[in-house]
């Protein structure tokens, strides 16, 4: 089989660390693994498979061999690198919102919209983990009964603002422990022992940037034609977003039919005995691959409505394992190559 030289670009962030993770196990044809981030970055050594790699700065120039990048180092690095790396031969699988909405790259979910890449033009967007663990959930629904609105409110753990949040609610904690004042830097306010109501920055329309991302993406990869409203929220977790689904669907259901189609469909793990505590906890969605789905009840304030929760690592799922799921699907349909 054909091995193809890979890059992790932002390989030392909290995204690039778990893609790195995930790459020691994976079966992709690595040829060559190359670790990039920024010029301050690099000279670093890091472990790879019992290997030492150095870290290399992420320029233009550092691309010319490599067959697919997996770029985790923000938007304006990867506005910057992408079409750099792209006239060089090489694919692009960004996490950043850089691409997300061009209607040219395709913004792809495995489960949702895999066949999306056969017309890819060399970059490839991995949606926002929001976006990711919803909408593997919401997919098989609208396929089988038709999703008329959505209202979805998250609970978002603190690593999705990368490795300066996690330090941040590391030492409110301890700062807290030793009868100190709490700094906040990253936050607006403090996030130990708090609730922040604010995503990335507010819109004209009221919404946060993190609320419409959701609502636009979600029309971008699986039905325009859906309604959706969002509440995000920051909550002092490490790792694992939370979400409550409130969904309406235009076909009847029976909410054992749902769980059923929960625990049948790819990517997803039903987690529902309320009667034992049984419901999906970040806590142990934390590390693991799938989305966790459980409290499933029928909205008996609305006809054909039912509510649902939902956890995932937004790490992995939300980020590095649909990044690298996806140069796995361009490997096996032979779509490495920019047109
Ligand atoms: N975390 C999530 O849940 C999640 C989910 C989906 C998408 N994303 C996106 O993924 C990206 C990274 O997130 P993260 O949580 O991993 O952030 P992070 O922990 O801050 O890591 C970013 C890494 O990229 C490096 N970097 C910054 N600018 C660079 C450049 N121009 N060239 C090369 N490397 C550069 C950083 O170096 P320094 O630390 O020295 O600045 C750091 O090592 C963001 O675009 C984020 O929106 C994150």
């Amino acid at each position: 089989m054909k091995k193809y030289t890979f890059a992790v670009v932002g390989a030392l962030g909290n995204v690039g660390t778990e893609m790195r993770n995930i790459l020691e196990t994976s079966d992709l044809p690595i040829g060559n693994l190359i670790l990039m981030d920024l010029a301050q970055n690099a000279a670093k050594k890091v472990s790879w498979r019992s290997n030492e790699y150095t870290v290399i700065e992420a320029k233009a120039e550092s691309f010319t061999g490599v067959d697919i990048a997996i770029m985790s180092a923000g938007a304006g690095a990867s506005l910057e690198l992408s079409p750099e790396a792209v006239k060089r031969g090489c694919v692009v699988i960004d996490n950043s919102t850089a691409f997300r909405m061009a209607p040219e790259h395709p913004l792809v979910i495995l489960e949702v919209n895999a066949d999306a890449l056969e017309n890819h033009r060399g970059i490839i967007a991995n949606p926002n983990c929001s976006t990711i663990q919803m909408l593997v959930v919401l997919k098989p629904i609208h396929d089988k009964y038709c999703i008329k609105r959505v209202i979805v409110n998250t609970y978002q753990a603190v690593s999705g603002s990368g490795q300066a949040a996690v330090e941040e609610l590391r030492s409110q904690i301890r700062a807290f422990a030793n009868g100190e004042e709490m700094l906040a830097s990253v936050y607006p306010h403090q996030i130990a022992f708090n609730v922040l109501p604010q995503i990335d920055v507010f819109l004209e329309n009221g919404y946060s940037n993190e609320e419409m991302k959701m609502i636009l993406e979600t029309a971008k990869i699986l039905d325009p034609k859906i309604k959706m409203t969002a509440t995000t929220v920051r909550v002092p977790v490490m790792t694992g977003h939370s979400e409550s689904l409130n969904i309406e669907t235009e076909k009847p259901f029976e909410v054992e039919e749902i769980k059923t189609l929960m625990e049948e469909s790819p990517g997803i793990v039903l987690q529902d005995d309320p009667g034992k505590n049984v419901y999906p906890l970040a806590i142990n969605a934390a590390g693991k691959d799938a989305v966790f789905v459980g409290r499933i009840r029928r909205d008996f304030s609305a006809e054909n409505t039912l509510n649902m929760w939902c956890a995932s690592d937004n790490l992995r799922k939300g980020a590095a394992l649909n990044t690298i799921q996806i140069a796995q699907e361009i490997v096996k349909r032979n779509l490495v190559r920019v047109q």
